[in-house]
């Protein structure tokens, strides 16, 4: 379990969900790991509980759509560890809105938090890496690659981010500074974000969207977690060494048909 041995990392959106077991799986290969998110209560809540398995983890408050407060958690990751190696612009959110139902503000706070918040942490991180290398993974979604009637401006933002991926990668690899820049694109994973929007659209759409879902992925299945967080492990260590600018789609085979 060393395949992240004294890597500094910091992970987005990890309070919950994705972002936090990416966090445990770092953590248990050997990282050190600062999560950030603006839920500070469930944050500290999953710092102590894996700082008592005496993990290096820290939590820190952090919106991800806020340049400000990139830099500061930018600060903290350095001033703590000294350099950040790894980070995962995991933090997003869906809202359900067709494109007649949509408004501007809904498009806008997406798009604010899942692609303006990758482009500010790719930004900073890129010029604290540039001395020694290191790999970013941006968490896209296999909703950046299709689209779907009630998450439109999720849908933009995610292929906003699988797009500005592929440009800032080629920009690092060309200018030689040991920076790999990969998307993650998850399927439907058992999340908050699922069961959450589920609530919202009432029982009876809620049982026969599950449905739906079950036939419609091959594996029969919602994605748990850490089935996410291995993948994400694979695009933070060496075993990745010759991919950049690439989609990893880890999503029970529902784009294979
Ligand atoms: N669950 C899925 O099916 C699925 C599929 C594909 C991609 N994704 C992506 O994976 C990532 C994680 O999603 P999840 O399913 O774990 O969702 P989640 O709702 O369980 O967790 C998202 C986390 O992001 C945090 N967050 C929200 N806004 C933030 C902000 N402005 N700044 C910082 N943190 C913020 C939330 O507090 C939460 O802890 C997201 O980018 C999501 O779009 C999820």
């Amino acid at each position: 379990m060393t395949r992240l041995l004294e890597k500094v990392c910091l992970v987005t959106g990890a309070a919950n969900g994705i972002g936090l077991a990416i966090a445990e799986a770092y953590l248990r290969e050997g990282a050190k790991v600062l999560l950030t998110d603006i839920d500070e209560t469930r944050g500290a809540q999953a710092v102590a509980r894996l700082q008592e398995e005496g993990l290096s983890a820290a939590f820190f408050c952090h919106d991800a759509s806020s340049e400000e407060q990139w830099q500061q958690a930018m600060d903290a990751v350095i001033e703590r560890w000294g350099r950040l190696d790894v980070l995962v612009n995991n933090a997003g959110i869906a809202i359900l809105a067709n494109v007649e139902q949509l408004t501007l503000a809904q498009w806008r706070k997406t798009n604010a938090i899942n692609l303006d918040g990758v482009f500010l942490g790719t930004q900073q991180a890129i010029a604290a890496m540039k001395g020694h290398g290191g790999s970013i993974i941006n968490v896209a979604s296999i909703e950046g690659i299709i689209g779907e009637p009630m998450v439109p401006s999720y849908n933009a933002s995610k292929g906003g981010v699988r797009i500005f991926t592929r440009a800032a990668a080629a920009h690092c690899a060309r200018q030689g500074y040991g920076i790999r820049i990969n998307n993650l694109c998850p399927g439907y994973v058992a999340t908050a974000m699922i069961s959450g929007g589920l609530q919202n659209i009432g029982d009876d759409a809620a049982q026969q969207f599950q449905a739906y879902l079950q036939q419609r992925i091959p594996l029969g299945r919602l994605a748990e977690p850490y089935e996410i967080a291995k993948a994400a492990l694979f695009l933070a260590s060496d075993d990745s060494s010759y991919m950049t600018g690439s989609d990893l789609v880890v999503d029970g085979g529902y784009l294979a048909q």
